[in-house]
C-alpha cells in the first residue's frame, strides 16, 4: 500500500476526521457486475443507452427496456459483495464514514454498508413510471436470458412498474444528492473507487470534497478524467487495496 495513502489516512484517523467514499462500478466489478466503460464487455460497449435507459426508450418500447433491467437485476442476484464491498463496511465500523455511491446494485447493503446515497438510484427500488407509487410486491419471475419482459402493472393506478433507477435525462433524486454534496462538504478525506469520472454531477463530488479542504485519494487500476485532480492514486483493483486500506 502506497505510504503517502497509508498516513492520509492515518492523519484523518488521528485528527477525528470524517472519510466520504464515493464508489463506481469498478466495486462491483470483481463481484462479476459488468461496468458501463472501458472493456469490450462493458454495457455501454455491448447496449445503446438511448434504447434502453431514457423515458422515450420506456415510452417506445417498455418489455425491451424492463427485460433489460430484469437481466440487470438478476446479475446482481445472483452476485455476491466482494472483499472490497466487505472492507468498507468494516472500516465504518471503526472510522466515520460516508458511503455515496453511483452503483444501482445491492452490494454494498449485502456486505453490511449502510449507504448514504444511492446518487442514481438503485435496481429494486420499484416504482410505477405514471404516479410514482413504491412497488411493495415481489418481483415478477425471470427466464434466463429472456430479452423482452412485460413489466408488472401499479395496483393503483395500472401503469407500467419502472426500475428505480435514474435515467439518462433525469434528474438525481434531491435527498440522495443532499445527501451526497453533504457528504462530501464535510469529510477531511475522499476515497474515489471504481469510477471513470465521466458522469457528472457524480463526477464533480471530488471537487466539491477538495474545494472544502479535503485529501482525495483514487483507486483505480486505470487512470481516468478524476486522476489529475487526486491528491494520490493508487493502481489497484478494489477488492486489493480497499483490504489492505482497512487493515
Ligand atoms: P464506468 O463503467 O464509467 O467506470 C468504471 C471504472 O471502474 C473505470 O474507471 C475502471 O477503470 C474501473 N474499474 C474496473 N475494474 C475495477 C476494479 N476491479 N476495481 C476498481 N476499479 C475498477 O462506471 P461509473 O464511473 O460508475 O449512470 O459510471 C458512472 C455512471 O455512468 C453510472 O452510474 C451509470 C453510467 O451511465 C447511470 O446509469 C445514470
Amino acid at each position: 500500500m502506497p505510504v503517502a495513502i497509508a498516513d492520509a489516512l492515518q492523519l484523518t484517523i488521528d485528527e477525528g476526521g470524517r472519510v466520504c467514499v464515493l464508489t463506481g462500478a469498478g466495486i462491483s466489478a470483481e463481484s462479476g457486475i459488468p461496468t458501463f466503460r472501458g472493456t469490450h464487455d462493458s454495457l455501454w460497449s455491448r447496449f445503446d443507452p438511448m434504447r434502453l435507459a431514457t423515458a422515450e426508450a420506456w415510452r417506445e418500447d417498455p418489455a425491451l427496456v424492463w427485460g433489460w433491467y430484469r437481466w440487470r437485476m438478476q446479475l446482481v442476484r445472483d452476485a455476491q459483495p466482494n472483499a472490497g464491498h466487505r472492507a468498507l463496511a468494516d472500516l465504518a465500523e471503526r472510522i466515520p464514514l460516508s458511503l455515496v455511491t453511483q452503483n444501482v446494485d445491492d452490494l454494498h447493503e449485502r456486505a453490511g454498508s449502510v449507504v448514504d446515497a444511492h446518487v442514481h438510484g438503485s435496481l429494486f427500488a420499484l416504482r410505477c413510471f405514471a404516479c410514482g407509487c413504491a412497488h411493495e410486491g415481489v418481483l415478477d419471475d425471470y427466464v434466463d436470458g429472456a430479452r423482452r419482459v412485460e413489466p408488472m402493472r401499479c395496483v393503483s393506478c395500472g401503469d407500467r412498474i419502472r426500475p428505480g433507477v435514474v435515467w439518462f435525462g433525469e434528474a438525481l433524486p434531491d435527498d440522495a444528492w443532499d445527501a451526497a454534496t453533504d457528504a462530501a462538504t464535510h469529510c477531511t478525506l475522499m476515497l474515489v473507487v471504481g469510477t471513470s469520472g465521466l458522469v457528472y454531477p457524480a463526477a464533480g463530488l471530488p471537487a466539491v470534497a477538495r474545494r472544502q479542504g479535503a485529501i482525495v485519494i483514487e483507486i483505480n487500476p486505470e487512470p481516468t478524467a478524476l486522476s489529475a485532480d487526486a491528491d494520490h492514486v493508487w493502481r489497484a483493483t478494489a477488492a486489493v487495496a480497499l483490504p489492505l486500506l482497512a487493515r
